[in-house]
């Protein structure tokens, strides 16, 4: 049990968060973002379109030399793909040196992208980005290939399968607010606690862990979990020891090798876990999966997860301090269930809780923006994009339009509940699950997980900000993440 925070750890952890140089704290960097953002760069075509066709030429710019936009990118995040959209409209060329490609802004740019009618749209776009470490992941297949992995898994997910799963997850989450959380402390950061909870529930929900058991094994995979999953954000983008991308492959072997012998272990002796289920499952034509799909399967699906559910869980416990009017509907809720044992049907009824988890990945939206690659030539709203070109489109960015949403940047969580129902203003207008063929498979099991906690959490303490007038402020580099960690204090009720 973690009766207190040690103080040289808080303050050795604090300014490791404040002083690693980024483009985020480097000092001097808001005056360059500004320079950026007025500074007119050579604009780039992205091609010819083919003559007579009517279709209207993609242009935009390189940016600096080597980094491209990254700094406007990693600072501004959304509110800098607002400023493309509103300043250059919704198909824009970045000739980046990393990753060139076009960014389909806005929502109807958003439904050509992902209800990708004629399957001009590859999931081949996130290879660069997170392809070494994620290979044949559900989300990295295509078409036929895709619908064929995507019906046997989607047997691990149908009600019966999530009403175990939720069990199961209730154990490790009580648990761990119980015992593992510190109250009255406003050194307590939410996020890695956060962070640490869904990897405990992980490794029992996935790989059927029990709490406290098979420690040294569960530590190793979870870190092994954690280089993978940082290694897409390396800046050095070749396997050169002993830096990100090379660790992340490494760890990647071990993944593997652990996976490996897991399967053998449930085939033969099944359990009730994700990993089982899927050794066990099997579409209406009796299709099953490899060991080896079970392996990148199981990879893939750690790593959809585990940052997204953090994220969300974390920005709701942010929001849900800072309003408590919020917090007590919420609570009111979750007191009409009390402390008996959790099941779907119980966490459907915390209705406030799914306006405040919408209301938060709106404004904090998990997985900001979605990448695709043609595989043929094509038009997007007007404008030739030839084949093999990278298209992102921006979720992240279209949640903060005004023309969607009566004042955005306002938490509001009353704008998803009749009349108002800001979501429908357009199909593609809310779309932090994605959309289309690639929709998030695991976007009930997560809702689920991440009102399992707030429930509890709920049920035993107060949530308070730090300090009055506390803002959060979010690092867009890879999903987003309170820079400070987010010191979030627990009152005991
Ligand atoms: C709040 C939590 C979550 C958010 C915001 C989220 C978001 C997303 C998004 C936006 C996509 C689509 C990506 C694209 O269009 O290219 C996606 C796909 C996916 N997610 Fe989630 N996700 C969450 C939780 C989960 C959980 C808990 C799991 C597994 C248990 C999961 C498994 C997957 C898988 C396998 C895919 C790929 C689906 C396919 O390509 O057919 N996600 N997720």
């Amino acid at each position: 049990m973690v009766a207190t925070i040690s103080t040289p750890h808080y303050l050795l952890d604090q300014a490791r968060r404040r002083f690693t140089p980024s483009f985020n704290n480097f000092p001097g960097m808001g005056v360059v973002e500004r320079k950026l953002l007025n500074h007119q760069f050579p604009e780039r075509k992205l091609a010819d379109p083919p003559p007579g066709s009517g279709l209207k030429t993609a242009v935009g710019d390189a940016g600096l030399p080597v980094i491209g936009h990254i700094i406007e990118m990693m600072r501004g995040g959304p509110d800098y793909v607002k400023f493309l959209y509103e300043t250059k409209g919704p198909v824009v060329f970045g000739d980046s040196p990393v990753l060139p490609g076009i960014a389909a802004l806005g929502p109807d740019a958003a439904q050509v992208v992902y209800s990708n009618r004629n399957k001009d749209y590859s999931q081949q776009g996130w290879v660069p980005v997170i392809g070494p470490f994620f290979h044949r992941g559900l989300m990295l297949l295509d078409f036929e290939e895709h619908m064929f992995h995507r019906r046997i898994m989607q047997e691990a997910f149908v009600r019966s399968r999530l009403v175990s799963y939720v069990e199961q997850m209730d154990q490790v989450v009580s648990k761990t607010i119980a015992n593992d959380w510190v109250p009255n402390d406003a050194r307590f950061l939410l996020y890695p606690a956060m962070k640490e909870l869904t990897l405990d529930i992980a490794s029992m929900v996935f790989m059927g862990h029990e709490p406290g058991t098979d420690h040294d094994l569960v530590t190793k995979v979870n870190n092994a979990f954690a280089i993978t999953t940082r290694a897409g954000n390396a800046i050095i983008r070749t396997p050169v020891p002993p830096f990100t991308w090379w660790r992340g492959l490494k760890a990647r072997e071990l993944l593997e090798n652990y996976f490996r012998e897991r399967v053998q272990e449930q085939r033969a002796n099944p359990g009730t876990d994700l990993l089982s289920v899927l050794c066990q499952t099997e579409d209406e034509d009796g299709n099953t999966f490899s060991d080896e799909d079970i392996v990148n399967h199981m990879i893939f699906l750690m790593m959809a997860a585990h940052d997204t559910s953090t994220s969300t869980v974390t920005t709701m416990a942010y929001n849900l301090a800072g309003h408590p009017e919020w917090q007590q509907r919420c609570r009111e809720e979750s007191d009409r269930l009390g402390d008996g044992p959790l099941d779907i049907d119980a966490l459907e009824k915390l209705e406030s809780l799914d306006l405040v988890m919408n209301e938060s990945i709106r404004l904090v939206t998990p997985v900001q923006w979605a990448m695709r690659q043609t595989v043929r030539d094509t038009d997007l709203l007007g404008y030739y994009i030839p084949k093999g070109t990278n298209v992102i489109a921006y979720p992240g960015m279209n949640h903060r339009l005004p023309e969607l949403w009566t004042d955005p940047m306002k938490f509001d969580p009353e704008r998803f509940t009749e009349p108002r129902n800001e979501h429908k203003r357009h199909r593609y207008a809310f779309t932090p699950f994605g959309g289309g063929a690639h929709k998030c498979i695991g976007m009930v099991f997560g809702q689920l997980e991440i009102k399992t906690i707030l429930h509890r959490l709920l049920r035993k303490y107060r949530l308070e900000p730090p300090r009055p007038g506390y803002k959060c402020e979010w690092d867009y580099g890879g999903m987003p993440v309170p820079k400070d960690g987010m010191p979030i204090v627990l009152r005991p009720l």
